[in-house]
């Protein structure tokens, strides 16, 4: 008994092992970025356009579920829900509600289930998303200055908003709450040593992140990034900062304190200092095409699968096949560098 019992988990343990997934690279893939609609409430600059005009697509959240089932049986370990704006999606706190039931296959443990919000409607919904299982936050802010602020997400009284809806989050019990900044040069760069401050005061992470050649507009140069190590700089002129360790081996942030040790600062890099050889990510968009890149030119039509009749093992083998196809990096500021196929808003953060 105890012999057959013994093999029949080895046999287990070999199909855990088998069905975790792993690019040709020989990155394991554990992260999921699923955008549950390209509808949003804000025009960042960074982002959107000023236009109206854009289509929008989003899939029931029933499909989402089943599509991200097959991808944790496959080894995802974490889900983070973007958009566009997620919070504008009915019938979110119950999706998240059901992502919390799914387990790991490699340890049994929950998902991490995490979330990126402009946080304009988070007042409201911190407490529900919490209970219903929401592990991490992280809120878009790209400055401490309320007239900044409005002229980049172009809706007044957006400060407010956004600020009480990290509050909301905090009291939830969503700690430590990360906030985004996309800094660009000649909009925001004046508003570094404010976030320091900020992250001090309201006990938040802030993270500083390189802009990328994302956005609907062709606002896009080399010399609107503005690089580490001119963050750095900057910060250094309100504090010494002191590096910390990396939490994990594919954290994207490089992290930093002040000198005695109150606030935490992350800079996110991709431009300058890319991360890709440690990428663990995949991107499923709201129309349900899988991107093994934020930079790729091809999507990868899974839930044309699943509308042919396609079983979970045909959602599974299809997603293997595109894991295989994960590129190895992007090549921002290379001659040969192309836009990618989709803008930020259409593929989810
Ligand atoms: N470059 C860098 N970050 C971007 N984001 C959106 N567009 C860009 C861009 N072009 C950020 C958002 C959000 C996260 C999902 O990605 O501000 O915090
Ligand atoms: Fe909306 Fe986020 Fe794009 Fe701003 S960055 S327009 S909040 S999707």
């Amino acid at each position: 008994m105890s012999l057959l019992s013994g093999t029949s988990s080895a046999i287990e343990e070999r199909i855990v092992a088998a069905s975790i997934l792993t690019d040709r690279y020989g990155r394991a893939i554990t992260d999921l970025r699923v955008s549950i609609t390209d509808h949003c409430n804000y025009r960042c600059v960074y982002c959107r356009t000023g236009n109206e005009g854009s289509q929008y697509s989003e899939l029931p959240m029933a499909d989402y579920l089943r599509m991200v089932r097959v991808f944790v049986s496959l080894g995802i370990e974490k889900v983070r829900l973007t958009g566009g704006e997620p919070l504008l999606r009915k019938g979110l706190v119950d999706f998240v509600r059901e992502l919390a039931r799914l387990r790991a296959a490699k340890t049994g443990e929950p998902l991490d289930i995490a979330l990126t919000t402009n946080g304009h409607l988070l007042q409201d919904l911190a407490h529900p998303l919490k209970e219903a299982g929401l592990t991490r936050i992280t809120v878009s802010m790209d400055a401490v200055d309320p007239v900044t602020f409005a002229r980049i997400t172009r809706v007044p009284g957006s400060f407010e908003r956004v600020l009480a809806g990290i509050r909301a989050a905090q009291r939830a019990g969503l700690n430590p709450v990360k906030v985004n900044c996309v800094l660009l040069r000649g909009f925001n760069d004046d508003q570094v040593v404010g976030f320091a401050k900020f992250a001090r005061e309201e006990r938040v992470i802030v993270r500083f992140i390189e802009f990328m050649p994302l956005e609907e507009d062709r606002l896009w140069t080399p010399e609107s990034v503005i690089p580490l190590r001119e963050v750095v700089q900057r910060l250094e002129s309100f504090r010494p900062v002191v590096r910390l360790s990396p939490n994990n081996a594919s954290e994207t942030a490089v992290r930093y304190t002040f000198d005695d040790g109150i606030g935490e600062i992350g800079i996110i890099a991709p431009v300058s200092q890319a991360f890709c050889g440690q990428c663990s990510r995949l991107r499923l968009t709201s129309d349900g095409k899988v991107r093994t890149c934020l930079f790729s030119q091809f999507d990868h039509d899974l839930y044309g699968v699943m509308k042919r009749g396609g079983s979970d093992s045909d959602l599974a083998a299809y997603i293997e096949r595109t894991v295989a196809l994960k590129e190895a990096r992007h090549h921002i500021g290379e001659a040969e560098f192309l836009k990618p196929s989709r803008t930020m808003v259409h593929i989810g953060g």
